[in-house]
């Protein structure tokens, strides 16, 4: 490509170094779709003749094709998908392929073609995401009222709500969705036609390209359009904070479906089993999804580490942008789509889960607020007399309940029958009435809203 200027051709280590054909090949639709309406607007703008911008067209569909169906050659000696593709076109149409690169560069090509890549991305993400937020309504509606033990630190706190638990989810993976929107949002914008850096002196039209492209409007810096990646970036970190909430929930199916918890069954399509131990079923899925973060975030980290300190406008570091943002897109999809099955298939315990939540005193809050509210005692007052409570009741071997009428006035004469009113599970959660808050009617409320907003019927 530039044979007019080098007398010899490159080191071997230079093309190793150099060539990005070995990943950049997956870019190769949304390279041939953007030269596609490269050529088009070439002609309607008169920079081309109409036929050879037909020719062009036509033969950018066939090498489209080739590369469909395997039979198109890659060479490392062509360095990208770009020269790759023009190569393969000369071919095919002859010296007219040759009028394609007027008015661009690989510089504004590669950006587009990247950009395009990642918004297909955000369409991806966007779909996964909604999919599973659906499966994690299905589970919180069939478990709405379903008493479990909330933690914190992974103590036993208070009683809440499965459906609430499974809820909050929810509303997680429904920031992932709003981060991802916004994001393809402020992606949306046409870099083509930016060409090398400062623009070109042909009449092009970059609003009919940018149109044709589907983008919202074209850049309107030539120089940061070449040389800046944040929308690479945006997505990466959306998908990192994605990938977080991926391993949170993660950790809660391996440690809920272990046989201390028993909180519920994995199916047998998303476990394992182990060739030693015959009784074991392994949570092999969610702990995979649990680790992909690493790799995700490491994503994010790599390219903000290449583009860092990068002087204006385009330099060759930033070949380094692809290859681990495919990584991270496909890994992504793959910990969504698991989880999404995980999810769906997964039995949660009922009896199992109300037996935890009624252990390790979680009712103990809802005993101080009954003192605080009906024998008007100030909290802190009401927290202690709590705590002797809870002490006397590890001591004798049982649970709040349990305890007499008469051990409870031992602590504190004032108390009565009505007490234990509050003690149960079931009423705990019926009590958190607050916006927001465990009790299952505000769970169906919320679930109500998110089946709304979610179009799920
Ligand atoms: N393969 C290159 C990349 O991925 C394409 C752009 C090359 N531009 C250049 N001036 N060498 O960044």
């Amino acid at each position: 490509m530039w044979g007019g200027r080098f007398a010899s051709g490159p080191d071997a280590i230079m093309e190793a170094i150099n060539a990005s054909i070995g990943f950049d090949k997956r870019l190769a639709a949304q390279d041939i779709e953007g030269s596609r309406a490269h050529a088009a607007m070439l002609a309607a703008t008169g920079i081309v003749e109409g036929s050879d911008a037909e020719a062009i067209r036509e033969g950018l569909l066939t090498v489209l094709s080739e590369i469909e169906t395997g039979e198109f050659e890659f060479s490392a000696a062509l360095e990208d998908i770009h020269m790759n593709v023009e190569a393969r076109l000369s071919t095919l149409v002859g010296t007219s392929a040759g009028r394609l690169h007027t008015a661009r560069s690989r510089n504004d090509q590669v950006a587009l073609d990247f950009r395009m890549w990642v918004r297909d991305q955000c369409d991806a993400l966007d779909e996964a995401l909604v999919s599973l937020m659906q499966a994690l309504l299905e589970q919180a509606e069939a478990g709405a009222d379903w008493v479990m033990p909330g933690f914190t630190h992974l103590q036993t706190a208070q009683p809440v709500t499965w459906g609430h638990h499974m809820l909050a989810y929810v509303e997680m993976l429904s920031r992932d969705l709003s981060r991802c929107r916004d994001a393809r949002k402020r992606m949306n914008e046409c870099p083509l036609g930016a060409a090398a850096l400062a623009g070109t002196s042909f009449p092009i039209n970059r609003h009919m390209t940018a149109e044709a492209l589907r983008f919202d409007r074209p850049t309107a810096n030539s120089l940061d359009s070449v040389s800046d990646r944040d929308f690479a970036l945006e997505f990466l970190s959306t998908a990192s904070i994605c990938a977080m909430h991926l391993s949170r929930l993660a950790e809660e199916l391996v440690i809920w479906s272990s046989a201390q918890f028993r909180f519920v069954k994995l199916s047998d399509r998303f476990s394992t089993g182990s060739s030693i131990m015959p009784q074991k079923k392994n949570p092999d899925a969610a702990e995979l999804i649990r680790a992909k973060i690493g790799r995700i975030f490491g994503a994010n980290v790599a390219l903000m580490t290449v583009m860092k300190g990068l002087a204006l406008t385009y330099s060759k570091d930033m070949q380094e942008d692809k290859e681990q943002t495919f990584d991270a897109a496909d890994n992504l999809m793959l910990a969504l789509a698991a989880m999404d099955g995980m999810v769906r298939d997964m039995v949660p315990q009922q009896e199992n889960l109300r037996a935890a939540a009624a252990s390790g005193f979680s009712t103990a809050t809802d005993l101080a607020d009954w003192l605080v509210r009906v024998l008007g005692m100030p909290f802190r007052e009401a927290h202690h007399v709590t705590g002797s409570l809870v002490a006397m009741a590890e001591a004798e071997g049982v649970d709040l309940p349990e305890l007499t009428l008469a051990q409870m006035q031992s602590v504190n004469g004032e108390i009565t029958e009505d007490v234990y009113t509050v003690l149960t599970v079931e009423a705990s959660v019926a009590s958190r009435m607050s916006y927001g808050g465990t009790a299952p009617e505000q769970v169906r409320n919320q679930i109500a809203r998110w089946k709304d907003l979610l179009e799920v019927s």
